[in-house]
């Protein structure tokens, strides 16, 4: 495996000033991107990849060295670069000289202000994961609206989320197994010049035992071992996939402050136990999510790949699993009964909006709103023969992946009298305080289970 390129902090701030100085933003990768998108899928990649080789830029060719393992040659790398950048990129091993040009072996990944290295994907066992969506997601959802004192990012990597939360918080511990990946963060922090953040080598919360953190975040491994494959470090999460953010769901809340907050990301088979919220996504099929992430695996979507997928594929359903979910996890925030939110929208949620959730009396707040049950919401019964039925069981027309809510004809007669009247406050209206808040509780209830949504 070729070594983490290594440089003084001097060095590596020059570089980045360098990037700065010739405009490889995010912004304006971005703007690139946008033309790309009109197109259809099909067309798309290579209409950008032919954009950026004909863009005669020192942005474009830096992007195509560092970012998109597309050769420049010397005179296009030292434009990009600069003499000094070059002459450091080519002494660390950031660049090598190929039959084809300049190569970087790293792929270098622009987020918000950020420069980030990572190992070009790949299989090997020990690679450093770059920056993709899901971690883009779950920095969006826990970055704090407020500053924080201390924050920890578990299974760091390359130390995205570590410097991204550091902008928020005193001070930042990031932590991971793999060597490799402590060392390229911290190349990372060096890079951007971030220096309240500390990695730390570490089997999960070994490292930082005795310690606790107004922030933890922590996309674990998730993806599913089968018996016979090498155990990669940054992907098997357990046989099924979801057993190490299970692990790490239920260890969080010893390392929490008294009103921290942890999130993790994982696909999920099935809900852990003890967390305040669960934010779910679309359930999956296994074989198109074993096919996305095969596709990582092998670039060429041969033979490969497709073995690949279906060997996992009947792994899985050996293992009893036929869909999953992308999910976020919530250790600690609330005290209320579990928070389960089916809807897309929680992808596009920030932190302050997954706050908000735990609003106390949020009924209040729709009083001039009309409840109405969420569409294909059923409810089952079960008894003995000839016996009535005391406990009917709800099941959300948004799916589930936990126990349904058991309610009596009470809960139902509730459901009936709020979703008939013109609006909530119309219906609670008549009562007494006290029966007007537990009608309000109730209601708040059924719609954080996906019963009844407000109009
Ligand atoms: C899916 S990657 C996420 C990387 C990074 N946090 C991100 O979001 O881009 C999972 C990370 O967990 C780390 N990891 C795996 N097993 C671990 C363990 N036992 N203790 C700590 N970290 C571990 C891997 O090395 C890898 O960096």
């Amino acid at each position: 495996m070729i070594s983490i390129p290594q440089g003084t902090d001097a060095q590596w701030d020059a570089l980045a000033a360098r990037l700065r100085a010739i405009g490889l933003t995010s912004a304006w990768a971005r703007e690139q991107e946008l033309s790309s998108e009109r197109m259809p899928a099909t067309i798309a990649s290579e209409w950008l990849r032919l954009k950026y080789q004909v863009a005669d830029t020192p942005a474009a060719y830096a992007l195509r060295l560092l970012a998109r393992d597309e050769p420049v040659d010397t005179r296009q790398a030292v434009v990009a670069l600069g003499e000094v950048g070059f002459a450091f990129a080519r002494e660390c091993g950031l660049i090598t000289e190929t039959t084809d040009g300049w190569r970087s072996p790293f792929r270098l990944y622009l987020v918000d202000d950020l420069y980030l290295l990572a190992d070009r994907p790949g299989a090997t066992l020990d690679i450093v994961m770059g920056v993709g969506l899901t971690t883009e997601l779950l920095a969006r959802a826990a970055y704090p609206p407020q500053r924080v004192d201390a924050a920890l990012d578990l299974g760091c990597g390359g130390g995205a989320l570590a410097l991204l939360m550091a902008r928020a918080a005193g001070r930042v511990v990031g932590s991971d197994f793999n060597p490799r990946a402590v060392a390229m963060a911290k190349v990372n922090a060096a890079l951007n010049g971030i220096r309240n953040v500390e990695f730390r080598e570490g089997d999960w919360f070994s490292s930082v035992a005795g310690e606790r953190f107004d922030l933890i975040v922590s996309q674990p491994p998730f993806l599913p071992k089968r018996p016979n494959e090498e155990h990669v470090i940054f992907m098997h999460g357990g046989a099924r996939g979801d057993e190490t953010a299970h692990r790490l769901a239920g260890e969080m809340k010893d390392y929490l402050t008294e009103g921290g907050v942890g999130f993790i990301l994982a696909e999920l088979v099935t809900a852990p136990e003890g967390v305040t919220a669960l934010l779910y996504g679309e359930p999956v099929d296994v074989e198109v999510d074993a096919a996305i992430y095969a596709a990582h695996l092998h670039r060429k979507k041969g033979r490969e790949w497709w073995d690949e997928t279906h060997q996992t594929v009947a792994h899985l359903r050996q293992c009893g699993v036929e869909e999953l979910r992308l999910a976020i996890l919530i250790i600690g925030a609330g005290n209320a009964e579990q928070l389960v939110i089916h809807r897309d929208p929680w992808r596009t949620m920030d932190r302050s909006q997954i706050d908000a959730l735990w609003v106390a009396g949020t009924a209040h707040d729709w009083l001039e709103r009309r409840a109405r049950v969420v569409a294909g919401t059923t409810m089952e019964g079960e008894c003995a023969l000839g016996e009535k039925v005391r406990l009917w069981t709800l099941r959300s027309g948004r799916g589930s992946l936990r126990a349904n809510p058991q309610v009596g004809d009470g809960i139902l007669d509730l459901i009936r009298w709020v979703t008939r009247g013109e609006t909530l406050g119309a219906c609670v209206g008549g009562l007494s305080a006290t029966d007007r808040e537990k009608a309000l509780g109730v209601v708040d209830q059924l719609v954080r289970h996906g019963i009844l949504e407000m109009v």
